[in-house]
């Protein structure tokens, strides 16, 4: 039988290796149905079983051979995995600046029961935080790096001024000595991956470029306060000129996320409420704070290692701490000395 509607590739689960079975919820006139498709050939469905109520995925039961085990090979390489991303532009707007680099976050988890206990950031409920560092991108979007495994991960994908164009909002991680593949910002669900190499694997492995100081884990005092002392400090304490703005260690975090429209706040705020990112609308990329640097401001010039300080705290949503608790932030700096070998020297 053959159909001459618009058929979707969609939920497909291969039966043997060239016939797919999927599921189709607007194959007329069969309404919600079971289909059989030929890979290799036009797509044409082969057999169509319409369902009743429904059949959301289905899942093929015939017997086939049991996979061999690979537990052995994860205990080989304790401590690291690969992920290589073969190109970072599938899913992002084709307007979307270059991509030069990767951010990796990790994500320390919560220890403390209580909910909203203790607070980290804006929105009472944020995750812990801990910036890894960054790895190339290479021309062709492809990026193939070393990664800790066993350990929740998230990406920034980086335009050349440091500033995050898209955030990973899920999680992801490796198992040891995994090697992870994944398809851009992501790729549509029907889209087929390029067959093509990548760039990246015509290389050894990028190793993590830590990020600035008070990243691993996140601190705003650590972070972010050492250049308010350096550049701003001197006009905007209380009785000084831009006093009006407080700088100082107490009230900088305050005076910095409430900043403007939208403040640093709101955008995690409206962030946190729709509970995704937004391709392009990056929390530093849209900050009134830099905006308000870049045009110049009363002489003050931001050395490259600064604007990144700045640049990191925003993208990771202003966070004022990346760890729950002293103890786990204590783990977390032993976990870089641990994971020395994983990062550029
Ligand atoms: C900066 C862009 C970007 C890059 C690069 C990226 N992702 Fe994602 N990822 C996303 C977005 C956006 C989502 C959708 C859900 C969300 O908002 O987190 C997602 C979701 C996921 C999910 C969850 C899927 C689900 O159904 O819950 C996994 C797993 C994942 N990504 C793995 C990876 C892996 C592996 C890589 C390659 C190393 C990768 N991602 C690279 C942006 C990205
Ligand atoms: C040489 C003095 C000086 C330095 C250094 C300085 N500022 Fe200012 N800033 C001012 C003055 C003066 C104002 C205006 C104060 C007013 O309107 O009451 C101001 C205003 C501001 C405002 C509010 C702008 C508005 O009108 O909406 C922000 C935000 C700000 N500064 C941030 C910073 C940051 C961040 C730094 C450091 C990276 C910095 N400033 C360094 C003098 C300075």
């Amino acid at each position: 039988m053959s159909l001459s509607c618009l058929v979707e590739y969609h939920d497909r689960q291969p039966f043997i290796r060239s016939v797919a079975c999927l599921l189709k919820g607007s194959l007329q006139p069969f309404g919600q149905s079971l289909a059989m498709f030929h890979l290799h050939r036009k797509p044409v469905v082969h057999h169509v079983r319409t369902c009743a109520p429904a059949c959301t995925y289905p899942l093929p039961v015939q017997p086939r051979p049991k996979p061999a085990p690979v537990s052995d090979r994860l205990a080989e390489t304790p401590e690291e995995g690969y992920f290589v991303l073969t190109n970072v532009r599938e899913g992002l707007p084709a307007d979307t600046p270059p991509i030069t680099s990767l951010r990796i976050v990790a994500v320390p988890a919560k220890t403390q029961p209580e909910m909203n206990t203790p607070n980290l950031g804006v929105t009472a409920d944020d995750p812990g935080k801990c910036v890894l560092g960054t790895v190339p991108v290479e021309r062709d979007g492809s990026a193939y790096f070393v990664a800790p495994s066993g350990v929740p991960l998230f990406f920034q994908a980086l335009a050349a001024d440091g500033t995050a164009v898209q955030t990973m909002r899920t999680a992801t991680y490796l198992q040891p000595g995994q090697k992870l593949g994944c398809v851009g910002c992501h790729e549509g669900r029907s889209t087929p991956a390029a067959n093509r190499r990548p760039m990246a694997l015509n290389r050894p492995p990028s190793r993590i470029t830590p990020g600035p100081e008070g990243s691993w884990p996140l601190r705003f005092d650590k972070l972010v306060q050492p250049v308010l002392d350096r550049h701003c400090a001197s006009c905007h304490t209380p009785g000084k000129p831009g006093g009006r703005w407080n700088l100082s260690p107490d009230a900088a975090y305050h005076t910095l996320v409430t900043y403007g429209q939208p403040s640093l706040r709101d955008h995690v705020q409206t962030r946190y409420r729709e509970g995704r990112s937004v391709a392009g609308q990056g929390a530093a990329a849209t900050s009134p704070i830099l905006a308000l640097i870049r045009k110049g401001h009363h002489g003050v010039r931001l050395e490259a290692g600064d604007m990144e300080r700045l640049i990191v705290w925003m993208d990771t949503y202003a966070q004022r701490l990346g760890s729950f608790s002293p103890a786990q932030e204590q783990e977390l700096m032993l976990l870089r000395q641990r994971w020395a070998k994983l990062l550029s020297p």
